[in-house]
C-alpha cells in the first residue's frame, strides 16, 4: 500500500476484498489465473483515483448496504488486469508485479480467455451498478482501449512515428481507463457537469503522465523495481517518445543506430541505445512532458472542494511523475 491509500483505507479494503469474491468462478484454470495475477497486487491507483474522486465530491450511497462507488473501483481494476493479461501475450513479456507472467506461465491461450472473462465480469457488474451513462462511457472506453492497442501494434517497427502518433496511441491504450474511472465516479456522485468536466480532464491529463513515465522507466528503470523486464518497448520495436525524441536529436550515425533496433526489434545493444537516448535528452524531455501533465491535471481540480481528497488527488498526480515503479 502506497501512503495515500490510507487516506480511504476501509474503502480501499472493501475493494480489495471485493476484487477477490468477484473472481469466482466455476472453472479452476480461471481463478488459478486470475488469482495469480490479482494477489500479486499491483498498485490499484485506478481504483484508487475512483475512491479519491468519491469522497471528494462527497459521494453518499442511496442504499448502505450497496456503496456503489465500491463496486465501480473494482470493476476500473478488473478492466485494466484484463488490458495486462493481454498486453503481456502482445509485447510478449516475461515479467509483471514482480512475477513471470500468465502468458509465461500457462501460454498465450489461457492468459487471453482468462482476461476476457475479466472484461466480461466487469461489465456484468456494471449492470449491478445499473447506470446507463457510466456503462457507456465503459463501454466506449474498452473500445478505445483496444485501438490504441492495435493502433501502437501497427506502428511498431516504423521509425517514422512522431511524437503526435505516439501521443494520440497512449491517450488511447492508457489515459482513457484513467479518464474514465474519475467521469464514471463523478457521474455516479450526481455531480455538477463543470465537476464532471473537471475529473475527465484531470484522469485524461493523470493518464498521460502516468505511461510517458512508464515509457521512460523501461529505459531508466530498474527490472526488480518496477517488476517488470526493462528494454521491452525496444525488443518490440516500440517508437515511443524518449526513442522518438532522441531520433530527432542525435547525430546521423546515432539514429541510423537507434532506426535499426526499432525496425528489427533489436535488444542487443540495449545499452548503448540507452546511453544515446540519454544523452540526447529524450528522457529528461519525457519526464518533462509528463510534469507538465501532472501540473495540468492539478490545475484542473480548482473546480472541486479543497479537501483532503482533493489534495491526495493532487499527490497523485505527482507520484505519477516521481515514481520509480
Ligand atoms: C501498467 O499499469 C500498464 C500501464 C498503463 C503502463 P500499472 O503500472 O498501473 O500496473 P499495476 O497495476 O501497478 O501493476
Ligand atoms: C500498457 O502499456 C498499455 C495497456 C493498456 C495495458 P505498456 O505495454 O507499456 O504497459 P507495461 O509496461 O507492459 O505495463
Ligand atoms: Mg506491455
Ligand atoms: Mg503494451
Ligand atoms: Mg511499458
Amino acid at each position: 500500500m502506497l501512503p495515500f491509500h490510507n487516506v480511504v483505507e476501509s474503502d480501499f479494503i472493501a475493494v480489495n476484498n471485493l476484487i477477490v469474491d468477484r473472481l469466482q468462478s466455476d472453472v479452476g484454470l480461471v481463478e488459478n489465473i486470475g488469482h495469480y495475477i490479482v494477489d500479486a497486487g499491483g498498485k490499484r491507483l485506478r481504483p484508487l483515483l475512483v475512491l479519491l474522486t468519491a469522497r471528494c465530491l462527497n459521494y453518499t450511497s442511496l442504499d448502505s448496504s450497496k456503496p456503489r462507488h465500491i463496486d465501480l473501483a473494482a470493476v476500473i481494476e478488473f478492466i485494466h488486469t484484463a488490458t495486462l493479461l493481454h498486453d503481456d501475450v502482445v509485447d510478449v513479456s516475461a515479467l509483471r508485479r514482480g512475477r513471470p507472467t500468465a502468458n509465461a506461465k500457462w501460454g498465450n491461450a489461457p492468459s487471453v480467455l482468462v482476461g476476457d472473462f475479466l472484461y466480461s465480469r466487469a461489465f456484468q457488474m456494471l449492470v449491478e451498478i445499473g447506470e446507463m451513462e457510466i456503462m457507456k462511457i465503459l463501454s466506449d472506453t474498452t473500445n478505445i482501449i483496444s485501438e490504441g492497442e492495435v493502433q501502437q501494434l501497427a506502428n511498431a517497427r516504423d521509425p517514422s512515428i512522431d511524437e503526435a502518433r505516439y501521443l494520440d496511441v497512449i491517450l488511447k491504450k492508457t489515459a482513457a481507463l484513467f479518464q474514465a474511472a474519475a467521469e464514471a465516479m463523478a457521474v455516479l456522485a450526481d455531480s455538477t457537469e463543470t465537476q464532471r468536466r473537471a475529473m475527465r480532464v484531470f484522469g485524461q491529463h493523470l493518464g498521460l503522465a502516468f505511461q510517458l513515465i512508464d515509457d521512460v522507466l523501461d529505459y531508466d528503470g530498474d527490472t526488480e523495481t518496477l517488476g517488470k523486464n526493462v528494454g521491452d518497448d525496444l525488443a518490440e520495436g516500440k517508437p515511443t517518445l524518449p526513442l522518438i525524441y532522441a531520433m530527432r536529436n542525435s547525430s546521423q550515425d546515432k539514429r541510423a543506430l537507434i532506426e535499426t533496433a526499432i525496425t528489427e526489434g533489436d535488444v542487443t545493444q540495449l545499452e548503448q541505445i540507452v546511453a544515446i537516448v540519454a544523452e540526447s535528452g529524450g528522457l529528461q524531455y519525457t519526464k518533462e512532458k509528463a510534469k507538465t501533465h501532472a501540473k495540468e491535471a492539478e490545475k484542473t481540480l480548482n473546480s472541486l472542494p479543497d479537501n483532503r481528497y482533493r489534495s491526495t488527488l493532487i499527490e497523485l498526480a505527482q507520484f505519477s511523475v516521481e515514481r520509480a515503479f
